[in-house]
């Protein structure tokens, strides 16, 4: 636990391992990012057409020691300049979050600095925190909205502080990723789904097919996109097939998963009254729905923020920022290895 000794604002270690992404990187308050490394194992699941939760586990075993040796030599660091070490406890899969949380929690023992459990939504929330801000704009501060749209949430977060969450709407059935991830799958697309599709969407037309806005029609800030992936079954099976055919139904799905995320993100702002728009996770990544808030930020008065490209998948600089905030505060975790595979983010506590 943090004690009088313990410097609040030394350089902290943050570890991912909740999925796919092996992340490590090294995080100093007042000073930025001072190191990051990520290794994917998008080759090993692609020939499953998914990630395989045992397979994951075993392959963060092997790379999370390299790249932890690899962050802190980029940084010019030893172990013992380490302040604090922050890690994904959740949500995410058991194995692979128990890995990451192994490892952390015994290198803290060991160096006899707090460890931080950090909740992988957060780390996708406070992201844009690690860019400058924008020339003319306002650096990132509450209170604001949080789109989180990746492969497992699609989230719309009120925040009031950081730390404090409330959920202003979720998704029913499919996360948005998971979404992509799908639709890509039953038109053939390499796994993952998501960029695969969204770089062939580049070449279709936009009035070949429209598909449904889910849940636009009527009030509220839940979503839906197990029907939309319904919808692109029955186009797909009843086309031509065609390079050009594949093209257009990506580009008719994109534009319906966008100006539905549009939409609800609107209506979250309209609703808490805020005047900023965080938008995170890997769907965050996909340059039409960048594209297009920024665009209706401008015009209605809103300021979007987003992380670079690289930071809106999973990796390891967010967790290490988010452990370097709450470190500050005081808030760090006791001795147990624990990962919780499902957390709510509103049992967070405040960072006062
Ligand atoms: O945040 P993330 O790396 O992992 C989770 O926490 O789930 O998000 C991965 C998801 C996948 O579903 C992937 O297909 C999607 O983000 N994704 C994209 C794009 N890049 C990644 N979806 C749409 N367009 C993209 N450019
Ligand atoms: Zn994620």
């Amino acid at each position: 636990m943090a004690n009088s000794k313990t410097p609040v604002r030394g350089p902290v270690l943050g570890i991912e391992s909740s999925c796919d992404e092996t992340g490590v990187a090294v995080y100093q308050a007042g000073r930025g990012l001072l190191a990051h490394a990520l290794y994917s194992q998008i080759e090993l699941h692609a020939q499953y057409g998914g990630v395989v939760p045992e397979l994951a586990g075993r392959d963060h075993i092997r790379k999370l020691l390299p790249l932890l040796r690899q962050t802190l030599a980029e940084g010019g660091l030893e172990t013992s300049d380490l302040a604090a070490v922050a890690y994904t406890a959740g949500p995410g899969l058991i194995g692979a979050l128990l890995v990451g949380a192994a490892v952390a929690r015994s290198l803290a023992w060991a160096l006899e600095v707090p460890a931080i459990a950090i909740h992988h939504m957060e780390g996708h929330l406070l992201a844009p925190l690690l860019e400058e801000p924008a020339p003319g704009t306002q650096p990132l501060a509450p209170p604001f909205v949080a789109l989180l749209v990746s492969g497992g949430h699609s989230l719309l977060v009120g925040v009031e502080k950081i730390g404090s969450y409330r959920i202003l709407g979720d998704t029913l059935d499919d996360a948005a990723g998971e979404a992509f991830d799908k639709t890509a799958k039953l038109m053939g697309l390499p796994y993952p789904g998501g960029p695969a599709l969204a770089r062939i969407a580049v070449d279709g037309d936009p009035k070949a097919f429209r598909f449904s806005r889910p849940m636009t029609d009527r009030p509220g800030l839940d979503m839906s996109f197990s029907g939309l992936k319904t919808q692109v079954l029955l186009a797909w099976r009843d086309s031509d097939h065609s390079e050009a055919t594949r093209s257009d139904i990506a580009r008719g799905f994109e534009e319906a998963i966008v100006e539905t995320l549009a939409v609800k993100c609107r209506r979250a702002l309209k609703q808490t009254g805020f005047k900023r728009l965080v938008v995170s996770g890997g769907v965050g990544a996909n340059q039409r729905l960048r594209a297009q808030l920024a665009a209706a930020g401008q015009a209605e008065g809103f300021q979007t923020y987003f992380p670079r490209l690289a930071f809106c998948t999973d990796n390891g600089a967010m967790i290490a920022l988010a452990g370097s905030i709450r470190l500050a505060a005081g808030q760090t975790t006791g001795p147990a290895i624990r990962v919780q595979p499902r957390w709510n983010l509103e049992a967070l506590p405040a960072v006062a």
